[in-house]
C-alpha cells in the first residue's frame, strides 16, 4: 500500500556503512514500525500542554515525565495563544514554545508536535483565533480562502520555528501532527486537507514524518486521513485495544500501530461531576497497548491550568472550569500520585526507567485567610476600565464586532418605559454568550442555554446594564464559530432594546492600579444571603510570612461564600471561581507569581453576590485542592464523556 517516506532503515544502514553520523527518523512499513537512527523505535509518550504549565515548572514537569519511563512528549501549539490580534505574535515567556522545545530536548524526551491550525484540547475556540470570525460567513477548518490565507501566514510564522528543531536537524521533533480528528468535523473537505500537507512540506521539507490523529472507527477515519499523511487511532481505556488498532489497519495496512491519544482521565465541565478513572483499568490497557509494540501518547500526562480565560466549552453550551488536572497521573500542581505510579510500573516492563531521584512532589502551603474590600462596583470604576468609553449602536455588537475577544463587555440602555410591575427582560433566541449580570433596580442574571427571561423593574431612562461574560469558546464540532457578547436582540415585554452604549472593558490592564491596602474593621451590615449583587471588585494583599524557609510556596485559593467571578494575583490572571456551580472549589497558585519581598496584590470581581454583607469578607489559601465537590446537574451528566457521544451531537 501506501509507501510514501523514504525507506530509511536502508538509508540508515547506508550511513552507518559510509560512517556518516546519523539523525534519522521515519516509518518502516516492513517491521510496521518506526526507525529512529537506523534501528526500530517504538515511543512511549505524555502529553503536556506548555500553555497550561507556567513557565518556571516546565523543567520540573519534565523531568517527572522523563523518570515515568516516557522517551516522548506530546504537546499542542494553541494559534490563539500566539497570534492574539492578526498580525501580532507572541513567544515570550509562557509563550516562549522554542525554549520548552530546548528544555525536553536537554531532558532527554523526544517531541511530538501537534501544530494545529485546529487543536480541539478543551482550549478557547481549539486554539482558533477569534478575530478570524471578523469574516462572519467564514467556514473554519475548511478550503474557506479568508481561513486559508490566515492559515498560510501563521504557518509560514510558526514552521520556520520549528525546522531547526526538527530531529533530523538536530532537535526533539521527532513528527507533527496536522489538523487534528478532522475526521470528526463535518466539513469532511480534501481540499483543506491538501493544502495543509503543502503548506507544512513547503515549511518543513520532504524528510519529517507528518501524521493525523482521529478516532478509532472507519467512520472517523474517512475524512480525517489523508494519503500523504500517517493516519494514527486515538482511544480510552477499558475498550477493545484490538478492534481500535484494526481501525487504523483499514487506512494504514503496514507501519507502526499509533494511539495518540490514550486518555488517563477526562475533562470537567463546570457543574457536572469531577471526572475520574481509576489507575487500574489504565494500566490494564496501556499493558495491553504496549504488549503489541504500539506506540502511545498518554493524554494527558499533566493538564495543568486554564488560566485567564483559555478554557473551551461543549456543545450543549458547558463550559469547563479552570482546572485542567484530566485526573491525570501528575496532578495540575505536578504532584506525583498513585496512578503516576501505577503506570510508571507498567511502563518498566517495556521501557527501562531511568535511573536517579524522581523530583518530589512540590510543597504547599496554607497561607490562610485574606480579608478583602470592595473598591467599587463595575459600574463605578467604569472610567478606568473603559478609558475609551463606549461605542454607541442601535443593536448590540459582538465582542468580534468591538475587536476586544476575551473577558467581560458592558452593555448599556436606558428603560424606554416605566416597568412598575414586573416585566420580562428576554433573550429570545439564546444569544447571550454566555453569561449575563443585569442591573437595573435590582439584579438578575440570564445564561446561555438554562436562563433566557427575568423580570426586572425600573422607572423610565433608569441605565439598565449588562455585564456580559464570554466563558469560553466552543472548542470541538459545528459550533466552533461562538461569537460572544450580545449575539441577538433582547427584548423588554415584546419590544426589542436599541439605542445601545457598548463598553469595551480593559480589566486585565486596570487591575494593577487598583488601591491595594489593609481594609478597615468589615462592616456588617444585613443583606440578603441569596440576592444578586452589582458585579464589583474586592482588593487584598498577602504577606509571605517571615521566619519560614523556602517561602513563597504552591497554594491554592478557596471562596468560601464567594460565588462566581475572577481572580488575580500582582496582575496574573489565575482563572475563574464558581464554588456555587462547582466541581472546583480552589484555583492553583504557583509559586512564581508570588513575592515575599512586598505584599502580593490580590484582586477579585465577583459577579453575584459576595459574603462581604453578612459575613467575613475573605478568601482563603490552603494547601491542599478540591476540585470534586457535588454539583447541581450531578444527575443530568453521563457518568463518563467519550468522543462518540459529543459525536452523536453533530
Ligand atoms: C475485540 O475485537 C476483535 C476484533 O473486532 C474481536 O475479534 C474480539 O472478539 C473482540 N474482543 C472482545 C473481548 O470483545
Ligand atoms: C413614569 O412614571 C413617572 C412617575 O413615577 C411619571 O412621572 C412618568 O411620566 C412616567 N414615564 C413614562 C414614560 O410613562
Ligand atoms: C415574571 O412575572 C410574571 C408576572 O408578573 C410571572 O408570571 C412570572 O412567573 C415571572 N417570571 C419569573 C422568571 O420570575
Ligand atoms: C435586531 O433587530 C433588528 C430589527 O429587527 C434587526 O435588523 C437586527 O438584525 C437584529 N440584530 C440581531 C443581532 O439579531
Ligand atoms: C502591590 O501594589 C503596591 C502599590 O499599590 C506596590 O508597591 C507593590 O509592589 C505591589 N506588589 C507587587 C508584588 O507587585
Ligand atoms: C474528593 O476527593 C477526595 C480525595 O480524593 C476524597 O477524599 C473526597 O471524598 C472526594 N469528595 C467527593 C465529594 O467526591
Amino acid at each position: 500500500m501506501l509507501r510514501l517516506l523514504l525507506p530509511l532503515a536502508g538509508l540508515a544502514e547506508l550511513l552507518r556503512a559510509a560512517n556518516i553520523p546519523q539523525r534519522t527518523f521515519g516509518i518502516d512499513y516492513d517491521c510496521n514500525c518506526f526507525v529512529k537512527d537506523g534501528h526500530p523505535f517504538r515511543y512511549i509518550s505524555g502529553s503536556i500542554h506548555y500553555s497550561r504549565v507556567p513557565r518556571y515548572y516546565w523543567k520540573d514537569r519534565l523531568l517527572k515525565m522523563k523518570m515515568a519511563g516516557l522517551n516522548a512528549i506530546q504537546t499542542y501549539v494553541p494559534w490563539n495563544y500566539h497570534e492574539p490580534q492578526m498580525g501580532v505574535y507572541d513567544f515570550s515567556g509562557d509563550r516562549d514554545l522554542e525554549y520548552f522545545l530546548q528544555l525536553a530536548s536537554e531532558t532527554g524526551l523526544l517531541v511530538i508536535l501537534r501544530a494545529g491550525p485546529y487543536i480541539c484540547a478543551e482550549w478557547d475556540m481549539g486554539g482558533l483565533p477569534a478575530w478570524l470570525l471578523e469574516k462572519e460567513s467564514i467556514v473554519l477548518r475548511s478550503s474557506d480562502s479568508d481561513y486559508l490565507t490566515a492559515v498560510e501566514k501563521w504557518m509560514g510564522v510558526l514552521l520556520p520555528k520549528m525546522k531547526p528543531h526538527l530531529y533530523h536537524n538536530g532537535g526533539p521533533i521527532i513528527m507533527v501532527q496536522v489538523e487534528n480528528e478532522y475526521g470528526s468535523y463535518f466539513a469532511c473537505d480534501y481540499d483543506y486537507l491538501r493544502s495543509l500537507l503543502k503548506i507544512f512540506r513547503q515549511h518543513l521539507g520532504d524528510e519529517v514524518v507528518l501524521f493525523t490523529t482521529d478516532g478509532a472507527s472507519q467512520f472517523h477515519l474517512k475524512c480525517g486521513a489523508l494519503q500523504g499523511l500517517y493516519a494514527t487511532v486515538d482511544f480510552a481505556p477499558g475498550g477493545n485495544v484490538t478492534a481500535a488498532f484494526l481501525a487504523q489497519r483499514s487506512s494504514e495496512p503496514t507501519g507502526p500501530l499509533v494511539n495518540s491519544e490514550f486518555y488517563t482521565g477526562w475533562l470537567d465541565h463546570w457543574g457536572h461531576r469531577h471526572i475520574v478513572v481509576p489507575s487500574e483499568t489504565i494500566a490494564k490497557t496501556l499493558n495491553e497497548i504496549l504488549a503489541r509494540g504500539a506506540n502511545v501518547n498518554l493524554y494527558m500526562f499533566i493538564g495543568g491550568t486554564n488560566f485567564a480565560y483559555w478554557n473551551g466549552a461543549n456543545m450543549p453550551y458547558m463550559s469547563q472550569p479552570t482546572s485542567y488536572d484530566y485526573d491525570a497521573p501528575l496532578s495540575e500542581a505536578g504532584d506525583l500520585t498513585e496512578k503516576y505510579f501505577a503506570l510508571r510500573e507498567v511502563i518498566g516492563m517495556y521501557n527501562q526507567l531511568p535511573e536517579g531521584l524522581i523530583p518530589p512532589t512540590t510543597s504547599k502551603f496554607a497561607y490562610g485567610r485574606v480579608r478583602l474590600q470592595k473598591v467599587g462596583t463595575v459600574v463605578e470604576v467604569l472610567d478606568r476600565l473603559s478609558p475609551s468609553g463606549p461605542v454607541k449602536s442601535t443593536y448590540p455588537l459582538t465582542f468580534v464586532q468591538l475587536k476586544q475577544y476575551f473577558g467581560f463587555v458592558l452593555y448599556r440602555t436606558k428603560l424606554p418605559k416605566n416597568c412598575t410591575e414586573p416585566t420580562q427582560l428576554s433573550s429570545p433566541f439564546d444569544g447571550v454568550h454566555d453569561r449575563a449580570y443585569v442591573s437595573v433596580d435590582g439584579q438578575g442574571v440570564l445564561e446561555r442555554g438554562k436562563s433566557l427571561m427575568i423580570n426586572i423593574t425600573g422607572n423610565a431612562g433608569a441605565n439598565l446594564d449588562i455585564l456580559v461574560e464570554n466563558m469560553g469558546r466552543v472548542n470541538f464540532g459545528r459550533f466552533n464559530n461562538d461569537f460572544k457578547g450580545l449575539v441577538s436582540n433582547l427584548t423588554l415585554d415584546e419590544d426589542i432594546l436599541v439605542e445601545w452604549e457598548i463598553y469595551p472593558l480593559n480589566i486585565d490592564g486596570a487591575v494593577n492600579h487598583f488601591i491595594h491596602g489593609y481594609p478597615d474593621q468589615p462592616k456588617r451590615s444585613v443583606g440578603n444571603p441569596q440576592s444578586y449583587e452589582a458585579p464589583a471588585f474586592y482588593t487584598g494583599i498577602l504577606s509571605i510570612p517571615g521566619g519560614i524557609p523556602d517561602l513563597p510556596q504552591d497554594t491554592y485559593v478557596k471562596f468560601p461564600d464567594w460565588t462566581k467571578g475572577q481572580i488575580w494575583i500582582n496582575g496574573f490572571n489565575l482563572g475563574r471561581y464558581w464554588p456555587a456551580r462547582g466541581p472546583q472549589l480552589t484555583l492553583f497558585v504557583p509559586r512564581n507569581i508570588l513575592v515575599s519581598s512586598v505584599p502580593n496584590n490580590i484582586t477579585v470581581l465577583e459577579l453575584e453576590h459576595s459574603p462581604c454583607s453578612t459575613q467575613l469578607c475573605d478568601i482563603e489559601f490552603v494547601d491542599t485542592p478540591i476540585i470534586n465537590a457535588t454539583t447541581p446537574y450531578e444527575n443530568d451528566a453521563p457518568p463518563l464523556f467519550v468522543r462518540d457521544m459529543w459525536l452523536s451531537h453533530l
